[in-house]
């Protein structure tokens, strides 16, 4: 981690970038443009929680599409240059692509989109109309059993491999797979993912399961740990390390010897706190400065109270210069239960 800056008025970098407390620019957002998703994942939304009768965000409380590009613009000029959109899944929210349409205009943004590819087949051609270029999909297993199980709503696998493909035949380059990893729930799945994907040309990234929120009853126990999947892809297809594309990436990067890619993001095991430079927003416009806040700043307030530009910027500045954030290198220490945001609700 970076030394800590003595004061803690807004900095910025020689280059004009906004720093935090740690010297950490700002340079990624992540936009949740809803808390709504039509899968019921057992370690993001587990049904005993996110039933019929949990109460989402009404539509007036979620951002409108303008107040979405008109804050990724101010984010732009604090020195933002990709914006992921999450949810929730984010193709359940109506005429996504007249988003993806404003942030595209706003230029020089590398926008990255997060979805559980249940929609993927109906949206891949319009995504690209509207200016989207790349898509990360995430899917679990390959194994239509222990699929249907982790998203508990019995969607069956062959629906989402029907979308990445049309993702594929649309231009969405390139596709990704993110997918988390529970021991004893979908670990056996691990292989499979890897050897169909690299086949394919796609890089999968094995993501380890994280305490993130407080309803899916996160155990140390339940995670495998980076290293274990590493060894085991190692030992069926030879790997060597391949450095970081970008100083921060949170994935760490293999090349099989055979040819083609994988990730694994180990947040767990071996933390990227010290690098970090992602903001989130989420769906009702309040801004965290880590996935495992407790609390977000009213951005929302702000914009529909009138302020000017002038003002949203100072209010960014000021959370972003006070941040000092860092969870994943503290988690051993913090406290058991602790408030945290959920996933669902800010995105991944
Ligand atoms: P690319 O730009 O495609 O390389 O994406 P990325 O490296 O930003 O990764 P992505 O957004 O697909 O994130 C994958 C997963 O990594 C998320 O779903 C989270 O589980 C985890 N992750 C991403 N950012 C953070 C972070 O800031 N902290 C922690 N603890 N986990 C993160
Ligand atoms: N740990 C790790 N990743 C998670 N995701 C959701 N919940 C967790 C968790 N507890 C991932 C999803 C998706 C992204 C939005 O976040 O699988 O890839
Ligand atoms: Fe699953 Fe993503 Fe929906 Fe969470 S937001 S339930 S991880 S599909
Ligand atoms: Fe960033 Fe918080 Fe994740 Fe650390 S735990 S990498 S500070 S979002």
């Amino acid at each position: 981690m970076a030394k800590e800056k003595m004061a803690s008025q807004t900095e910025v970098t020689p280059e004009g970038a906004l720093v935090d407390v740690f010297g950490r620019p700002l340079r990624d957002l992540r936009i949740s443009i809803t808390d709504r998703c039509n899968f019921r994942c057992v370690y993001c939304m587990p049904k005993e929680v996110f039933g019929a009768d949990h109460q989402f965000l009404e539509r007036a409380e979620i951002l409108t599409f303008e107040e979405i590009e008109r804050l990724a613009r101010l984010f732009a000029a604090r020195g933002v240059t990709k914006v992921r959109i999450t949810g929730g899944e984010l193709l359940v929210r109506k005429d996504v692509e007249k988003l993806i349409g404003k942030l595209s205009s706003i230029g020089g943004l590398d926008i990255a989109l997060t979805t559980n590819g249940a929609l993927l087949a109906k949206k891949a051609g319009s995504l690209k109309d509207a200016g989207q270029n790349r898509v990360t999909v995430s899917l679990d297993s390959l194994d239509d059993r222990v699929f249907r199980a982790m998203n508990d709503v019995d969607f069956p696998v062959e629906r989402v491999l029907k979308g990445i493909e049309a993702a594929r035949k649309a231009g969405l380059s390139p596709v990704k797979i993110n997918m988390v990893v529970k021991r004893g729930v979908n670990d056996g799945s691990v292989i499979p993912m890897a050897r169909r994907f690299r086949a394919e040309g796609t890089i999968v990234r094995f993501i380890e399961y994280m305490d993130v929120g407080t309803t899916n009853g996160w155990r140390m126990a339940d995670v495998v740990p980076a290293a274990e999947i590493l060894e085991a892809l190692h030992r069926e297809m030879p790997l060597e390390a391949v450095a970081a594309s970008y100083r921060g990436e949170v994935a760490g990067r293999y090349r099989y010897l055979g040819g083609g890619e994988v990730g694994v993001i180990a947040s767990v095991t071996q933390p990227f706190c010290g690098d970090c430079t992602r903001a989130r927003i989420s769906a009702e416009g309040k801004l965290y400065t880590c996935l495992f806040s407790a609390r977000g700043h009213d951005l929302r307030a702000l914009l529909r109270s009138g302020a000017g530009d002038d003002e949203l910027l100072r209010s960014i500045d000021a959370v972003w210069g006070a941040r000092g954030d860092r969870y994943s290198e503290l988690r051993a220490s913090a406290t058991p239960g602790s408030e945290k945001v959920e996933m669902s609700y800010i995105g991944g």
